[in-house]
């Protein structure tokens, strides 16, 4: 881990540990990728002020998200299949959250259930929902999620249909793995990866167990998608989810000011600027190009919250700088549990934390609240 300096890092030692086709999962994106492309793109044209001789001896990062203090301006985004990077990926993912004193969000498509996580870790954590056309089964996951003590509930609004990743169809990606020959070779030459997730708990979607067919294998994950999936998900059902679900509730996936509106006077206490990793709607807008425009809207009304391409503290920093008040990193972590489990998601989080401090010191700023459109070059 010593050799390990930045995310990229963390993503090649993924790349080499885990298989592809679990690999490709997180990395990849839809379509051509041109969202995905310009996610990273468009925040690299974002130029840092730097600034000199401030003291900057006091630099804290710690900052309020939702009202709880955190330790960082930082929350791991909900990711599916975490399980299939690193045996009880999810458990792994959410103890490096609690031990660095951020937020973890724990995804519906997680291969660890709401309960196995929770009675592996002391603190209460996020969970996010998708809704499927079985109203019973939501509800009673919403249940699930409040009798595990969840403290917010993060509602994705972009994946009522899903965008089509062409390489898991390409890769013949399958949940559980199937063991075929071909899969059988790549398996072969990653051990540690084969061992370790058959010591997890669970080889499918926990928090579906018991739901329909998904007891059996989901051979297209997009195509199952697609058949559960409530296509019918509009306004009225945040006020139904508001009616079930009594804590904090988190609007994840607005990339547009009409939309963002709205959600402003949903009930819901935060939004998220995000194409959710540019794996849905290909060409839309970076999550960087619109976040302005958001803040410019609504960040008066709500908590914004920011996800879109962030590798680094310098991303950090530049989507703070445009309003957002903290950030979402989804791959980020992904490829630290893909490399080496928890403490590889916790060597992500180090490594965008020390990168923030230093940013921090050469724009000249001491906290998060002093950090403004001012510490941008134009
Ligand atoms: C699910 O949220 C995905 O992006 O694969």
């Amino acid at each position: 881990m010593k050799h390990i300096t930045c995310i990229d890092d963390l993503r090649m030692l993924h790349k080499r540990r885990v298989p592809k086709a679990f690999f490709d999962y997180a990395d990849r994106g839809s379509y051509a990728e041109e969202t995905l492309r310009a996610n990273r793109e468009d925040l690299q044209q974002i130029k840092l002020r730097q600034r000199i001789l401030v003291d900057v001896s006091r630099r804290d990062m710690t900052t309020n998200i939702l009202g709880e203090r955190s330790a960082l301006p930082l929350i791991l985004a909900p990711v599916g299949l975490l399980g299939m990077q690193h045996g009880d990926g999810e458990i792994h993912a959410c103890r490096a959250a609690q031990a660095a004193g951020i937020p973890f969000t724990q995804s519906t498509m997680s291969i660890c259930s709401i309960e196995d996580i929770a009675a592996a870790v002391d603190k209460p954590f996020w969970f996010q929902l998708y809704v499927m056309k079985d109203r019973g089964f939501i509800k009673a996951l919403i249940e699930r999620a409040i009798a595990a003590k969840c403290s917010a509930l993060v509602l994705t609004v972009d994946l009522q249909v899903i965008g089509q990743r062409h390489q898991d169809i390409k890769n013949g990606m399958t949940v559980p793995p199937e063991w075929s020959l071909s899969k059988l070779v790549d398996f072969a030459i990653r051990p540690a990866w084969v061992a370790g997730v058959l010591r997890g708990k669970r080889r499918t979607f926990g928090n579906l167990a018991g739901h329909l067919k998904i007891d059996q294998d989901i051979t297209s994950l997009s195509t199952w998608i697609n058949s559960q999936f409530d296509t019918t998900l509009n306004w009225k059902d945040v006020d139904w989810i508001r009616s079930i679900w009594p804590g904090k509730l988190i609007l994840k996936g607005i990339l547009d000011v009409e939309d963002a509106e709205i959600a402003a006077k949903s009930g819901a206490q935060a939004l998220v600027v995000s194409n959710h990793g540019g794996r849905q709607l290909d060409g839309a807008p970076s999550s960087i190009e619109v976040l302005p425009e958001i803040v410019d809207a609504v960040g008066s009304q709500t908590e914004i919250m920011f996800d879109g391409g962030i590798r680094s503290g310098q991303d950090v920093m530049r989507a703070l700088a445009l309003g957002a008040k903290s950030c979402m990193i989804g791959r980020a972590y992904a490829y630290g549990l893909g490399a080496a489990g928890e403490a590889g998601v916790a060597k992500a989080i180090s490594v965008i934390a020390k990168e923030l401090e230093t940013t921090m010191g050469l724009c000249g700023v001491n906290t998060i609240a002093e950090i403004g459109d001012h510490v941008l070059a134009v």
